[in-house]
């Protein structure tokens, strides 16, 4: 594993010891490298009302999008699940908003690296408005 996948599986497992998952008891840590190299973490953090839970990969496109950056490069994502668990619906369209069809999606456990997939490969004819591409 390279040095700068080593570092955000770190920030990603911090970021799910922080999570607030007492109603699914499912924790979910991200993190984000953007274009600069800088790191953004996140976690899922959720709430009474069932719905209004936030997922791991929106606070982390939240840090990142705060801390002035606006191209991501690849992402990282743990879970305490067995198997290998990836983005859901909505955060495949907000990952799409900041990354490209080739950008790396790395699915982890705890004990690290399970399988790597592209965001292409995860929304494939992602939708996007003709005319706000070229504004972000
Ligand atoms: N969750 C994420 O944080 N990311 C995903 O891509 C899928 C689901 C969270 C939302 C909720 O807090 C818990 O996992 C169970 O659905």
């Amino acid at each position: 594993m390279s040095d700068a996948l080593d570092r955000m599986l770190g920030l990603a497992r911090e970021a799910l010891e922080h999570a607030h998952a007492p109603y699914s008891r499912f924790r979910v840590g991200a993190c984000v490298r953007a274009a600069t190299g800088r790191l953004y973490a996140g976690c899922n953090v959720e709430n009474t009302s069932y719905p209004v839970a936030q997922c791991a990969e929106a606070s982390a496109i939240g840090a990142m999008v705060t801390g002035g950056d606006r191209t991501i490069a690849e992402v990282v994502l743990v879970t305490e699940r067995a198997e290998p668990c990836s983005p859901c619906g909505r955060c495949r369209q907000q990952l799409a908003e900041f990354g490209a069809a080739e950008t790396p999606i790395h699915l982890c456990g705890p004990e690290g690296l399970r399988q790597t997939v592209t965001l292409g490969h995860l929304l494939p004819v992602a939708f996007a408005l003709p005319s706000t591409e070229g504004e972000r």
